[in-house]
């Protein structure tokens, strides 16, 4: 997950303001990709043509997702891997004989079963620093090779080592480094060299035989991670009961982490429900629990009914509050009742009513912010007062010519994950653990605060933010969207969704155009530097907000399916990824 601005984010994102201001208009942005047939949208030129060479191989958007998530895991492991986990949407296009069908399919890390509830206290009952962060104790359950075989054998179309040889070939053969893997390994240094394996995996030696970082142009080749993946080309239960489990058992041991044989032989991915619902003349599918995405993107856009917002124009300072303010509602309801549906009683339902989102209106002020102090989640008699509605309700996108859609998105979590590589395998292990209340009100890595719901558990499933989303029109695909950013994923896509549909930007724009982030704590608003202009902020700022102005976040991809039948992607300039058709 991407947390700091890398040079390329520093570098583009003013000029992109700059051009969108000084033109003043959103024709500033650069051209979307069109294709008539498909298309992919992923955080790297390799992934995205991967998956174009296995959709030309006569697989399908399922097969290409899958060999975009491996490659990804070769090229950008500082971002998601084959030792993290992550979410699929997935849209089956109708056919004569079979209706459509969007599936969801978590693949989350789970808590290792020796997980205790203070496991990231110290003798004073206080939470350590970097223990759920870094090293061997932050290493949840890793569920990528599990999700991405499961979403292959059920959906997917061509032979599984076919779908596996990209990311083979990239490990073995090398890639060259570019700006993001620099940035990323200068942000997480200081974990990553603490490992002599992961030193051996990403570092290399100069003249003098020194272990130095990568550089820019570089061509990083990974044996231990090729073999892995060829070992996974054959048998992919290999990483949960055969060499590679064996290998993360043994780090794992040494290094006083808590995942054993057990743990892994007993990780399956879950299909679940999507959390679909209609909205304009779209209907959306996400993420459930454990992801809170899906409810708190449903929360914000219910909380926006009845807003004229592309009447009021974008970043109009009337719409800007609203937003804020509906984000503030949506991340306190976060912070206190979103958790793992197998643990806690998540009221899906009830957030992501219009019944809910009518109650928490009447609390809005258009004059004035509210304090997140004063905005309190939903209490229990207003869940009891509502009317129970039904529930039907390193991101990658690629839509097939039969507009099958996958949207996906996983992680490692924090750069580098763990920062621990396990000896001989290449692969960098996750430390999705922090994405757990380390204890209530403690804020973690994304400065996101929670409660009982989110609490330490065995087995349970850290609460995640990850909100990969497909649009259905009448049916048919219309869009497909998501991106990584911790704990702004989620309005991340809430924004990308409504510069489409509500601003009529097309999928490059919508993805590039500058956004905030409020997650109830802390107080301020996060603003993109020069994303918005004097007088807008000045305007907010009057009726009591707050901000930080940084640099770039998320790298959002899109795609969306136009009226003249061919596809349209973006993806986003803060990152290196690329939209590309056929
Ligand atoms: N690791 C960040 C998330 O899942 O939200």
């Amino acid at each position: 997950m991407r947390r700091v601005a890398t040079l390329r984010q520093i570098l583009v994102l003013p000029v992109v303001a700059a051009l969108l201001y000084g033109a003043g208009s959103l024709a500033a942005f650069p051209a979307p990709a069109r294709a008539p047939t498909a298309m992919a949208a992923t955080a790297s030129p390799y992934a995205t043509d991967a998956a174009l060479a296995v959709l030309d191989d006569g697989g399908n958007a399922i097969d290409a997702a899958v060999a975009a998530a491996l490659v990804i895991s070769v090229v950008n492991p500082f971002d998601a891997g084959l030792g993290g986990g992550g979410f699929a949407v997935v849209h089956l296009a109708g056919r004569e004989d079979k209706p459509a069908v969007t599936r969801a399919l978590d693949f989350r890390e789970r808590a290792p079963a020796a997980a205790t509830r203070d496991l990231y206290l110290g003798a004073d009952g206080k939470v350590v620093e970097g223990l759920s962060l870094d090293g061997h104790k932050s290493v949840a359950v890793p569920g990528t090779v599990a999700g991405l075989r499961e979403l292959h054998k059920a959906h997917g179309r061509l032979p599984w080592r076919l779908v596996v040889k990209p990311a083979v070939d990239l490990a073995r053969n090398g890639f060259v480094v570019g700006e993001e893997w620099v940035g990323s390994f200068e942000w997480r240094k200081e974990v990553v060299t603490r490992f002599a394996a992961t030193r051996a995996a990403f570092m290399k030696h100069d003249s003098a035989g020194a272990e130095v970082p990568y550089q820019r142009g570089d061509v990083l080749k990974q044996r231990d991670l090729a073999r892995t993946l060829q070992d996974l080309a054959r048998d992919p239960r290999s990483f949960y009961e055969g060499r590679v489990a064996q290998a993360i058992v043994e780090e794992m041991q040494q290094g006083g982490g808590l995942v054993t044989a057990e743990d892994l032989r007993g990780y399956q991915p879950v299909w679940r429900e999507p959390l679909c619902a209609p909205w304009r003349e779209l209907e959306l599918c996400t993420m459930p629990p454990p992801s809170s995405g899906g409810v708190a993107l449903f929360e914000v856009l219910r909380l926006l009914d009845g807003v004229d917002l592309r009447g009021l124009g974008w970043h109009h300072p009337d719409a800007l509050h609203r937003l804020i303010e509906s984000m503030r509602i949506a991340y306190a309801d976060r912070a206190e009742h979103l958790g793992d549906p197998a643990f806690t009683r998540v009221p899906v339902a009830e957030l992501t009513s219009p019944a809910y989102a009518a109650l928490r209106r009447t609390g809005i002020d258009d004059r004035r912010a509210k304090k997140s102090g004063d905005v309190k989640a939903a209490n229990e008699a207003q869940l009891a007062s509502l009317k129970k509605e039904s529930s039907d309700t390193s991101h990658l996108s690629v839509v097939d010519g039969e507009r099958n859609a996958v949207s996906l998105t996983f992680t490692v979590n924090y750069g580098f994950g763990s920062g621990v590589v396990v000896p001989g395998t290449g692969v960098l292990l996750n430390d999705e653990m922090d994405d757990f209340a380390a204890a209530p009100g403690v804020p973690n890595a994304f400065g996101l605060v929670g409660g009982e719901a989110n609490s330490v558990q065995p087995g349970k499933v850290p609460l995640s933010s990850m909100t990969p989303l497909v649009a259905t029109k009448g049916g048919q695909f219309f869009l497909a969207a998501g991106s990584p950013g911790g704990s702004t994923i989620i309005t991340t896509v809430l924004q990308t969704l409504l510069h489409v549909v509500d601003y009529d930007m097309d999928c490059q724009a919508a993805v590039a155009a500058p956004r905030l982030h409020h997650q109830w704590l802390p107080e301020s608003t996060r603003l993109e530097a020069l994303g918005f202009d004097t007088a807008t902020k000045g305007a907010l700022e009057l009726r009591g907000h707050s901000f930080t102005v940084t640099g770039g976040w998320g790298n959002a991809m899109c795609i969306r399916a136009l009226d003249d039948g061919t596809l349209e992607g973006g993806a986003d300039p803060r990152g290196e990824g690329v939209a590309r058709g056929r």
